[in-house]
């Protein structure tokens, strides 16, 4: 175990770093969520889109919670206390509690779905379906109550026990493996999917931008889908971000993170959207996307058996690594700041978060008719935290950085006291003092009606 500055415990290593931070955003965020967001938004112009987001808002807001956390040495919450002694800033940190809540509640129920899924892999149980089975298949499990409910109590009770081993034993660990092999998965999905035939329909939903179908809801989903997907604008990344040692480059690791991040949303997008024009299903079917397509792909596939199985294993742990990250935001404000045990903290978040959860998971079986506002129990968690909760965060913590910390503290962090030379400081400054807050302000209250 590594002591970092003021005894906390670190990362040991930037390879480390690198892995947890990625492993925090690469999750079912991009294999799960980001297809079916595509697909209901219209395809390329959505991709464009979001891109754009994540150049101009995601690194910046990323790279701000590093900046925040590595130097206020505390939790989400506390972090904001430390910089900012007796202004009302940790209510960002407050704001970014409550949506790790809600997210690690649905979050659970769709990790739930893919271990139900390895399960089915193992059983050969796509074997001989054709498309409209694989979607009645899934249906059925859906609907139902105790099954789903099971497996987002195995998924959460699994983030616990990850979290209960401590900062570096458990996240440090479980992010490094594994995560080449599932971009290899894709990879050869990828190259599947693209082969079918009538698999250039998929191509062009993807790749060809209609801007016709732009809107402002259109904006504030691509908004809300790069936050989600780099994790940002609830403090997880603050929280890394204070296990993360003096000598290590947070611009570098920001922009490296969200690469790679973004890579794998694409890349999953070229393994899904070939393949539902391919097998005439709906791009826009919703939360349930990648359960009915991917099966059918690994149906078509030398070797399919095995990939299904390796691939929600693969996936799985993508969620967990992700989960983690979640929870250690509540966690370690419950630890620090509440002075509770990591035991007792951990395990009271999580029964929390799963009691939340079950409403979220039978918001897609017997409460699916309960609605609010035109959304299910889940529609109105994930709405709530990814698309308001998270832009307003971030919105906030760029604010933070570009107007109320020193800019000679902001330098200081970025170049780990004069160590390194930083580049487009000016430029960065100037992104997140006016770029940013405008371009986030804008998208979400111009969706919500406000201007
Ligand atoms: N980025 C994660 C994913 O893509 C989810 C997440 C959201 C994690 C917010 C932490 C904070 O799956």
């Amino acid at each position: 175990m590594s002591v970092g500055s003021e005894g906390r415990e670190g990362f040991t290593s930037r390879f480390g770093i690198i892995c947890a931070a990625a492993g925090s955003a690469i999750g079912l965020g991009n294999i799960w969520r980001f297809p079916y967001i595509v697909g209901d938004s219209g395809g390329g112009a959505f991709l464009l889109i979001y891109l754009g987001f994540i150049i101009l808002l995601g690194i910046p807001v990323m790279l701000s919670e590093l900046i925040i956390g590595r130097r206020g040495q505390r939790n989400a919450l506390g972090s904001f206390k430390r910089l900012a002694p007796g202004k009302s800033w940790y209510l960002v940190g407050v704001m970014g509690i409550v949506a790790a809540f809600m997210i690690l509640a649905f979050y659970s129920t769709i990790a739930g779905w893919t271990l139900e899924y390895v399960i089915k892999s193992l059983g050969n149980a796509f074997s001989g379906k054709d498309s409209g089975d694989i979607s009645a298949m899934f249906t059925s499990f859906h609907s139902q109550a105790f099954r789903p409910l099971l497996w987002q109590l195995v998924f959460m009770a699994m983030t616990a026990w990850i979290i209960l081993s401590g900062v570096q034993k458990g996240i440090e660990k479980y992010a490094k493996i594994l995560m080449p092999f599932l971009v290899l998965l894709l990879i050869i999905m990828a190259i599947r999917s693209i082969t079918l035939p009538g698999a250039g329909a998929g191509l062009r939903f993807l790749f060809q931008p209609d801007f016709s179908v732009v809107n402002s809801s259109v904006l504030l989903a691509a908004l809300g889908q790069a936050f989600f997907s780099l994790s940002i604008g609830m403090g997880a990344l603050i929280t890394y971000g204070s296990y993360i040692k003096k000598q290590n480059n947070l611009g570098n690791i920001s922009v490296e993170v969200s690469l790679a991040d973004t890579l794998i949303a694409i890349l999953a997008g070229v393994a899904i959207f070939p393949a539902v024009f391919a097998f005439g299903l709906d791009p826009s079917e919703g939360p349930g996307l990648i359960y009915t397509v991917l099966p059918n792909i690994f149906q078509q596939m030398p070797g399919g058996y095995f990939f299904s199985i390796i691939f929600f294993v693969l996936l799985a742990i993508a969620a967990l690594t992700s989960s983690i990250s979640i929870l250690e935001v509540v966690v370690a404000y419950m630890t620090e700041e509440l002075k509770m045990t990591r035991k007792k903290a951990t395990i009271m978040a999580a029964t929390a978060a799963f009691f939340v959860g079950i409403f979220c998971t039978l918001s897609f079986g017997v409460l699916s008719g309960t609605s609010i506002g035109g959304l299910t129990i889940f529609g109105v968690l994930d709405f709530t935290a990814s698309n308001l909760l998270l832009p307003l965060g971030g919105l906030l913590i760029v604010v933070f950085v570009g107007w109320y910390m020193k800019r000679t503290d902001v330098r200081d962090e970025m170049s780990n006291s004069g160590l390194l030379k930083i580049r487009l400081f000016n430029a960065l400054i100037f992104i997140l003092r006016f770029i940013a807050p405008v371009a986030i302000a804008i998208v979400l209250f111009d969706s919500l009606g406000i201007i």
